[in-house]
């Protein structure tokens, strides 16, 4: 008998605020050509209102994955949650989607891992499923991120690139006997890496215990309550890990690029999703993108891209997805799931 982690349904919530890249100019120093250019983002979406939080839209997301499922909140012994923009300093957004979701008194917790939230809840979900410690659990990751973005000429740089939203997956363990079609199924490769010499390199330093004073009027002042990045050394860093994480997960399954039905990156970059394709040798119907629409949602994106695949019939039961992401810790990975 072999233990699986099969998912069992995928959904996501967008805020309805579209937000296009010359609603963007007219706040600060920018244009439609740069954006696009640069990075393949057209609009993105925005909370609607102020106080709209990350598990709100969390909860949006993880309540359809619920009935696609056809689980009921009770029935879920496991949330993780993955974010970087919590609703509230501690604690972290699992333990309010247990409550809001009206969960029993189930584990929940979250994991910080920014844009490589996905790939590292899906692996933490493989490894709770095969110790055995959960059978149905609840894959949630979601981001508000508008409010801290510095929406001034001072901040473009990253101001265009991020936007809000929140995905959610149903998993459950599934035991099978060799033959079954379900033993095929579920994850069935993940990994991680880490460099904290980038911590720096992409992060916002407010709230932070690092600072002294925690904080102060003259940090609003400066901006250290927005995100920062090193762009491009982002850029050089993503393009390699990312590549590295696909060729070890082929490598190890003993997989060519085009035995993969559809890649699901992190939408951080067109081009560097662009790029990762190129080298891979793929045709672009084989990597999912839809950054221009939304942006970079941080955690969210892969859910998002995973949630339109299914409903674009272009991820069924049977595919052989791989997810990719790098993001701000250095924090990189991927997973290898039959769908
Ligand atoms: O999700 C986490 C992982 N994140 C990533 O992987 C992102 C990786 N990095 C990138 O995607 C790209 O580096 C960016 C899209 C962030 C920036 O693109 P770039 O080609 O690296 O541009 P740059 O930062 O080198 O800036 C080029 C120029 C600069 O002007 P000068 O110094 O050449 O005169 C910037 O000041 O573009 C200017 N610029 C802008 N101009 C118009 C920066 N932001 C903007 C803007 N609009 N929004």
């Amino acid at each position: 008998m072999a233990l699986r982690a099969v998912v069992r349904s995928v959904s996501h919530y967008v805020p309805g605020r579209r937000v296009t890249n010359d609603d963007l100019s007219a706040l600060m120093d920018t244009s439609d050509a740069w954006i696009t250019e640069r990075t393949g983002i057209k609009e993105r979406r925005f909370i609607d209102s102020e106080g709209v939080t990350t598990s709100q839209l969390g909860e949006a997301a993880a309540r359809q994955a619920l009935d696609r499922a056809g689980w009921a909140a009770q029935d879920v012994d496991l949330i993780v949650a993955a974010t970087l923009s919590p609703d509230l300093y501690f604690p972290g957004i699992g333990v309010i989607l247990q409550q809001r979701l009206g969960c029993r008194a189930i584990p929940a917790l979250d994991i910080r891992a920014q844009c490589s939230g996905l790939v590292y809840g899906l692996s933490c979900v493989d490894g709770y499923v095969k110790s055995r410690q959960a059978k149905k659990i609840l894959l949630v990751c979601a981001e508000v991120q508008s409010p801290v973005l510095d929406l001034t000429t001072r901040g473009r740089d990253m101001a265009v690139l991020f936007g809000d939203g929140a995905g959610a997956l149903a998993i459950e363990a599934c035991e099978a006997e060799e033959g079954d079609p379900l033993v095929q199924r579920g994850i069935i490769d993940s990994h991680l890496g880490s460099d904290g010499s980038g911590a720096e390199v992409l992060c916002m330093k407010l709230p932070g215990t690092a600072r002294p004073g925690f904080i102060k009027e003259s940090d609003i002042q400066e901006g250290l309550v927005h995100p920062k990045m090193e762009g491009k050394v982002v850029f050089k860093n993503a393009v390699g890990r990312l590549l590295e994480t696909a060729q070890t997960l082929l490598k190890r399954n003993g997989l060519q690029p085009g035995q993969i039905d559809l890649i699901v990156p992190h939408q951080a970059n067109l081009r560097i999703n662009e790029m990762v394709r190129e080298e891979l040798k793929l045709p672009p119907e084989r990597v999912f993108n839809n950054i221009e629409r939304y942006g970079n949602t941080t955690a969210a994106t892969i859910p998002i891209c995973l949630s339109e695949a299914v409903a674009e019939g272009r991820l069924r039961e049977g595919s052989l997805v791989l997810t990719l992401a790098f993001g701000a810790g250095f924090t990189w990975g991927g997973n290898l799931v039959r769908w």
